[in-house]
């Protein structure tokens, strides 16, 4: 059982390579479950109905979020008819929406949970305690399940990994927008990579317009952040799983970039 993971798109860059190559991927290496992490879609920040719409038109059937979510107000519009959206788990309970979702695939079932992690990031509640209730009760209904940790912290995705070692077919990581090369599968079954990387422009600052960051950088007054245009990447990672234990047996990253042209 494979599942593809396409990593955090970012603006109108972001969408045009989703809807160029994720229907190319899916027919190179036939995942049956594809997720995007869709935090940054709507010019950087949150997500709106069309582009939640468009993601799973696309071919994706779960879209997880991040510390952007709330970013776009229209969210609290749709968000409890969004079902496939999946915002961090472990946010204070009455928070509208939901940090897992299941994906139905014929006869099985895999579990895609969002966390977000609490180092150098905004507060939110404990991720580990959270990822210790999700993962007990996905198990409870399938021993697939995918987990999209949004943090920024290489320790602290490292730490999740360990945590949910043999539990999770998949930890892995989001938000910090560069792809790591430290992919494997953990001893007990789970694939591991710290940051899927990023889907977007490939010349701004983490996919934003480089001039006003340098700007922020260089004097400390606040700046508006646009995204960048210009030349774009895709970021993501195919997870190839045992179909019966849910245990992962491979992991390969993806780009997509000039340096790294597709291949049918
Ligand atoms: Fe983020």
């Amino acid at each position: 059982m494979k599942l593809l993971f396409v990593g955090d798109v970012v603006g109108s860059p972001g969408r045009k390579m989703i809807t160029e190559y994720l229907p190319k991927l899916k027919k190179k290496y036939k995942p049956a479950v594809t997720i995007v992490n869709g935090e940054n879609a709507a010019g950087g920040r949150g997500i709106t109905e069309k582009i939640y719409k468009g993601f799973l038109e696309s071919g994706a059937q779960a879209i997880t979020m991040g510390n952007h979510t709330w970013d776009n107000r229209e969210i609290f519009e749709f968000i409890g008819n969004a079902p496939r959206l999946v915002r961090p788990a472990n946010l204070p309970a009455g928070v509208p929406g939901v940090g897992c979702t299941y994906v139905k695939i014929n006869t099985l079932e895999v579990a895609v949970i969002n966390l977000i992690g609490r180092t150098f990031m905004q507060a939110s509640d404990d991720p580990f305690q959270k990822a210790e209730e999700l993962i007990e009760e996905a198990r409870a209904r399938t021993p697939f399940v995918f987990v999209d940790f949004h943090a920024e912290a290489t320790s602290e995705k490292q730490a999740m990994g360990w945590t949910l070692d043999g539990r999770a077919t998949a930890v892995v990581g989001t938000h910090t927008h560069v792809q790591t090369a430290d992919e494997r599968i953990l001893p007990e079954g789970t694939a591991y990579l710290s940051d899927v990387g990023m889907t977007g422009p490939r010349d701004g600052i983490l996919g934003m317009e480089r001039e006003s960051v340098l700007y922020k950088f260089k004097t400390g007054l606040p700046a508006r952040f646009e995204v960048a245009q210009g030349r774009e990447q895709l970021s993501a990672v195919l997870i190839d799983a045992d179909d019966k234990t849910g245990r992962a047996v491979s992991i390969k990253r993806i780009q997509i970039d000039e340096d790294h042209p597709f291949f049918e």
